[in-house]
């Protein structure tokens, strides 16, 4: 079988909404529901952004009757979502709409199916099957990262704050990702360049994965290009609206390959990093994801010489992926970070399962050690 032949499937949202200025088509896919909305997002930086005011406007304009559930923090944990399900459902809306980060949209989207189908984050965890669909959801992401719009998990912290770990269910993917660039426009430069690097990795381990296939290729490949070529001009200039758009599309792919194709080790050693160490998710994926490449190249030497070319025209994928990581100024040693030696064993332990199982190659624990001392 050639490469074209792979089998590969494509989930989606029902619909996709993409372009600058689309929020305005926000009332007309509520209206699809019904004509009470749950509207679900952050803190300050929402209200401060004039993003809050902005799409109150258009939903109030537009006859929607609007519930506001405000004040979702960053990495969301088992109480809140508990909280925020309560709250969903004592509104008993037709729709809700997560505005927002990958956090709050995952937050919502927790919500929205446990509201429908009872229990706890923990007890699905434990292998709870979720049985009814989730109540109607629109999500619609104010940054260019977690690719959440169109994911079918929600990656929700303990209560103890220990670990981060999924929810997920084909029903929790989003009815409606609704995805405006120019909601992006205000996000403070390290978020551009942290969120832009998940995006820019999804694509990359998502395009590398054991069950990559020609669909996912399709849009992984576009997305590391369009990363190759914009992911710094929105690092620099912020208010860059070509770059914002491109950003945009890169978390879009990434999303929709990560959902079909999976990940790899990268993301299975930032759940640890990011919680033990207080970096955010892009962050952690990147500061591996150099030595992640460097050990798989040779069982994916064709795609990752792509790799290269795509984001700089260079032939190495390690080569090109560290000179973007100057570029951005961004440390790819552990130590810089807080990390040291007796910390190894405890973050590869809580790594297992997940994403990395759907690195190209096999790596035991020990393997994974030595990479990590490699880049202390
Ligand atoms: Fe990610």
């Amino acid at each position: 079988m050639g490469i074209y032949g792979l089998k590969s499937i494509l989930k989606v949202p029902h619909t996709v909404i993409y372009g600058t200025d689309t929020i305005s088509e926000l009332p007309e896919q509520v209206k699809r529901f019904g004509k009470v909305a749950a509207v679900v997002y952050g803190g300050k930086s929402f209200s401060e952004s004039g993003n809050r005011n902005k799409i109150m406007e258009i939903l109030k304009s537009g006859n929607v009757a609007v519930h506001e559930v405000g004040g979702i923090s960053h990495d969301p944990d088992e109480l809140l979502v508990k909280s925020i399900t309560e709250t969903i459902i004592s509104i008993k809306p037709d729709v809700i709409i997560g505005i927002g980060g990958g956090s709050v949209i995952d937050t919502a989207k927790a919500a929205s199916i446990i509201a429908s189908n009872g229990g706890e984050v923990a007890d699905y965890w434990e292998g709870k099957p979720f049985t009814k669909p989730s109540i109607p959801y629109i999500a619609v992401p104010t940054t260019s990262g977690t690719g959440a719009e169109v994911t079918k998990n929600a990656v929700i912290t303990s209560k103890e704050k220990t670990f981060k770990k999924s929810i997920r269910s084909d029903y929790m993917i989003p009815d409606v990702a609704l995805i405006d660039p120019s909601l992006t426009l205000s996000l403070p430069k390290t978020v551009t360049r942290d969120t832009g690097l998940d995006a820019l990795i999804q694509n990359l381990e998502g395009y590398t994965s054991n069950n990559a296939g020609p669909i996912t290729d399709t849009l992984a490949r576009k997305g590391i290009e369009l990363a190759g070529t914009y992911l710094v001009q929105a690092f620099r200039n912020p208010d860059d609206l070509e770059a914002r758009e491109a950003m945009s599309l890169v978390s879009l792919y990434g999303g929709i390959t990560l959902l079909n194709a999976g990940l790899g080790l990268a993301h299975g050693l930032s759940h640890p990093i990011g919680i033990r160490f207080g970096l955010p998710h892009g962050r952690s994926c990147a500061i591996v994801m150099p030595k992640v490449m460097e050990y798989n190249y040779t069982a994916r030497k064709q795609k990752y010489d792509e790799v290269g070319q795509l984001l700089s025209g260079d032939r190495n994928g390690v080569k090109a992926f560290n000179k973007l990581l100057e570029r951005l100024d961004l440390s790819t040693r552990l130590g810089d970070y807080g990390i040291k030696e007796e910390d190894i064993p405890l973050i590869v332990s809580e790594s297992k399962g997940g994403s990395r199982n759907y690195n190209p190659i096999h790596h035991s624990d020990e393997t994974v050690e030595k990479m990590l001392k490699e880049i202390l």
